[in-house]
């Protein structure tokens, strides 16, 4: 129908909603189902007593629409209908709560997992750790990947987008994977609506929730708790696969971060650890302060002042750690190690001073 309407050929999206999709989602986890199952029950009896309770109403009107006049009818107590509000309501609230109290129950029952996920929400991404069985020691953070300018310029307007990240969640088929949820700066939320779970990621706590998804596939969601700027473009992709699939993921994760491990007895030169904090730039700082540390007009200002102009370099050290209080910049501690944080200080530094905007060309 938006499609349609649109005049463009519109497609449903893998593993994003139908194009004319009006209800929730089914799912691939028996949590899911079960949403669904209740979803509809709840409806199914509120449109019965809907039709019920506005059927007299609108029959009464009608049928004694000339009795204009009349005088009310006046009695005290009728047993049989007192006792009929009493358990018929009563019968209904107790049909509804307890499909509705086992499926949390269920839903809050993150024992005996198989794989359990620390999830960390940032302004603006995600960071995923896994902790143990196979994978243990695997993280990486989730990125947007999708260029900004292809999202806000996408025809027809309103369409749902689908955002892809650099680095995604992998979990196995039939697994019991438990999320172990938390935030580094705000209240952020981690929602897959095809596995049903949506937890807030709360900064200071930890949270958790589980799925087991039965189908391989991709499934998709998004931050579902305002979070700031960018909290419409944290999306979230889980993909599930194969054991055999996921076995082979995992190895590849472990080499891939052996390669990129830093030594800590390695002697670093002036232009290894430039390069590396370049990198380092690209994949955590250029979201607000641009490849040119010019930041968003408007939005985030230079790295200091008007023009790009690092402050002394311990005041810098002190900014990455630990964030600007009152202001977007976040604390970086947590996230980039010791090799990571002087190299994209030293990256900084040698990239303004060689503008001519810089000072101090000596730090490095
Ligand atoms: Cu993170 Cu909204």
């Amino acid at each position: 129908l938006i499609g349609s309407v649109a005049g463009a050929q519109v497609q449903d999206m893998p593993g994003g909603p139908k194009v004319n999709q009006l209800n929730l989602h089914e799912g691939v986890t028996a949590i899911s189902r079960d949403i669904m199952w209740l979803h509809w029950l709840l409806l199914t009896i509120c449109i019965v007593i809907f039709i019920g309770v506005f059927g007299v109403m609108f029959y009464s009107i009608w049928a004694h629409r000339k009795s204009r006049g009349h005088k009310a009818a006046t009695f005290h107590e009728h047993l049989g209908v007192e006792v009929a509000w009493t358990v018929i309501p009563f019968i209904i609230v107790i049909a509804m709560a307890l499909p509705a109290t086992k499926t949390v129950v269920a839903m809050k029952d993150t024992s005996s997992a198989d794989l359990t996920i620390k999830v960390t929400g940032y302004q603006w991404k995600w960071g995923y750790e896994y902790l143990d069985g196979s994978a243990a020691g695997v993280k990486f953070l989730s990125t947007l990947a999708t260029p900004r300018a292809q999202i806000e310029n996408r025809e027809p307007k309103g369409q749902f987008y689908l955002m892809e990240v650099d680095n995604h969640m992998v979990v196995p088929v039939d697994k019991k994977v438990r999320v172990v949820l938390t935030a580094a700066d705000v209240i952020h939320s981690w929602m897959i609506p095809d596995f049903g779970v949506k937890q807030d990621a709360i900064p200071g706590f930890l949270r958790d929730a589980w799925f087991r998804a039965d189908t391989p596939g991709i499934y998709r969601g998004q931050c579902a708790e305002l979070c700031g700027k960018d909290h419409a473009f944290m999306p979230i992709v889980v993909e599930v696969l194969a054991q055999a699939d996921y076995d082979k993921w995992v190895e590849d994760q472990k080499k891939k971060m052996a390669a990129n491990a830093d030594d800590p007895n390695k002697e670093w030169t002036e232009a290894e650890l430039v390069a590396r904090g370049e990198k380092v730039f690209a994949a955590n700082c250029v979201a607000c302060h641009q490849a040119n540390g010019k930041g968003i007009p408007g939005s985030f200002p230079p790295l200091d002042g008007d023009k790009v102009v690092l402050g002394p370099q311990a005041a810098q050290i002190n900014t990455v750690l630990k964030g600007k209080p009152g202001t977007a910049m976040a604390a970086f501690g947590g996230q980039l190690n010791d090799v990571e944080i002087a190299a994209v200080i030293s990256y900084t530094r040698h990239a303004w001073s060689n503008a001519g905007k810089g000072q101090d060309p000596t730090v490095l």
